[in-house]
């Protein structure tokens, strides 16, 4: 694919994404010759900042790329921080557009980038639509001369209400093809990869329903706490952070429906049909069983002290945010019907890891019957990280006398792609915004169809009766009252246990 002559506008541009994450993927794209002729990188934000300052923030002094790049030369990281420049927006981003106008304009004249501009939000989401407007106002969303895009960073709004809000206030300035809504979860090889197994390959899909899966189970999990974001997170919780956007994008490759090519709006359109089909939890008596939270409790961890998540900085003390959150559903379709969906997301782990586990029934008629494979059902086990890979577990006869049945394992590991460059998920997902591609970026009615569902978890946890809400220490895997939920059909698969 051709990725044009352009420059890249990045909001937010003194804040930690930016030197965390946009820059050195920008480096190594940069690296990989990957970035157009022409590119610039404009940093805006609400500091006063000049072009070398900001140079010396975002690449040349920056812990980040250092840590990353050590076998890079001082001329090479030179050279790429000489494509960035600075403009100040005032402190609410609201300053005269017209100079930022004139800026870009002066930049295209002279880079040559084409008249194309990929405007990248990384501010608080309530400048989103105050930013989109200023921009309208300049006359900097037209495309008569070069596109125009947009690309926002999570969260979309904080509820169906406002998600739907916030859809529409950008909607007023920018055209729905224009707006990228990015979710690093879908820049991640494995979670591509969901797509690929499933639909590249015959093996599988014959058996990808109700008839030979038993249940869905998905963990996501996470070693740290909420580390220097208390303030942001106590507002969010676990269902916000990573349910209502990761986890459900996950869901939905796992759910939809084979789509009929691989262009963007063909895969989206399967995408929103299997997010509307999930059921929505309507009674108090579902919402109680099927919805555990909890929060981590101060403790030791391999002879550390750890705060518990009240004792966090920028948390309330009486916080009643989660941490932990494990949640039951089911599809409401053809292929899914009846069949258990169990995904739960966490801090505070004992490990860092993401997988998807499909547990598969058990044949219809068991004539083994010593075969020592209770609870042991086939499983195809989707890693999506750490140690990236697939794995699939099945019966094989132990060598001697009779039929004695074992476990064994088929793997495939990324890392034996040794020779392949695996790009970083904020590298992918900015190179296709950059050429256009908004495949693996959320489209409105996805975003929306997935508050809908999580829209009566958050009102019943807010107000219901008898809400579940355990603590558990920092470092274990969750409340044991969350195998309450899962008890009777299986059990949480700890991965490493
Ligand atoms: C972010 C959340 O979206 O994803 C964080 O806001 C979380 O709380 C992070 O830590 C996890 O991402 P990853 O790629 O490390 O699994």
């Amino acid at each position: 694919k051709k990725t044009e002559n352009q420059m890249l506008v990045i909001f937010g541009a003194s804040g930690d994404l930016t030197a965390r994450k946009l820059v050195p993927s920008l480096f190594n794209l940069f690296n990989a010759n990957q970035l157009p002729k022409n590119f610039i990188v404009l940093g805006a934000s609400r500091s006063d900042m000049t072009d070398t300052a900001f140079r010396k923030k975002v690449v040349l002094e920056s812990k980040y790329l250092k840590e990353k790049f050590k076998q890079k030369s001082d001329k090479e990281i030179e050279e790429f921080a000489n494509t960035f420049f600075y403009e100040d927006l005032g402190s609410d981003y609201d300053t005269d557009y017209s100079r930022l106008r004139k800026r870009v304009e002066d930049l295209n004249n002279k880079y040559k980038t084409g008249g194309n501009i990929m405007y990248y939000l990384s501010t608080p989401p309530t400048l989103y639509e105050p930013i989109a407007k200023n921009l309208a106002d300049a006359g900097l969303n037209t495309q008569n001369n070069g596109w125009k895009r947009l690309i926002v960073e999570k969260p979309f709004g904080y509820s169906l209400e406002t998600g739907k809000a916030l859809n529409a206030g950008l909607q007023k300035y920018f055209t729905e093809p224009q707006i990228y809504r990015i979710d690093h979860y879908l820049g991640k090889e494995t979670v591509q990869n969901l797509l690929v197994t499933r639909f590249a390959n015959s093996i599988f899909e014959p058996l990808w329903n109700r008839n030979y899966i038993h249940h869905v189970e998905i963990t996501n999990a996470e070693s740290v706490g909420v580390e220097k974001r208390g303030g942001y997170y106590d507002k969010s919780g676990a269902l916000r952070d990573m349910f209502q956007n990761h986890l459900l994008q996950i869901v939905s490759l796992i759910v939809m429906e084979p789509p009929i090519g691989d262009q963007p709006e063909e895969i989206r359109n399967e995408k929103v049909k299997a997010l509307k089909s999930l059921r929505i939890m309507k009674d108090e008596e579902t919402l109680h069983d099927h919805t555990i939270r909890g929060q981590y409790m101060a403790s030791t961890i391999n002879g550390e002290k750890v705060k518990g998540y009240r004792e966090e900085e920028g948390v309330s003390a009486d916080s009643t945010t989660e941490t932990y959150a494990a949640i039951k559903f089911f599809v409401d379709n053809w292929r899914w019907k009846d069949v258990p969906f169990y995904v739960r997301t966490a801090k505070r782990m004992p490990t860092k890891v993401t997988e998807v586990v499909i547990h598969f029934k058990a044949p219809h008629h068991q004539i083994f019957q010593d075969s020592g494979l209770n609870n042991k059902d086939n499983k195809l086990v989707i890693r999506i990280q750490p140690d990236e890979g697939i794995l699939m577990k099945f019966g094989v006869k132990v060598p001697g006398q009779g039929f004695k049945v074992e476990r064994a394992n088929l793997d495939f590991y990324y890392s034996s792609l040794a020779e392949t460059h695996v790009m970083e998920a904020y590298e992918r997902l900015l190179l296709d915004a950059m050429q256009g591609d908004a495949t693996l970026y959320a489209r409105a009615d996805e975003v929306e169809a997935a508050w809908e569902f999580v829209d009566p978890i958050l009102e019943y946890w807010k107000n219901g009766k008898d809400v579940r809400m355990y603590g558990y220490a920092a470092g274990v895997w969750g409340p044991e009252n969350a195998d309450e939920l899962i008890d009777g059909i299986g059990y949480w698969r700890n991965p490493g246990e």
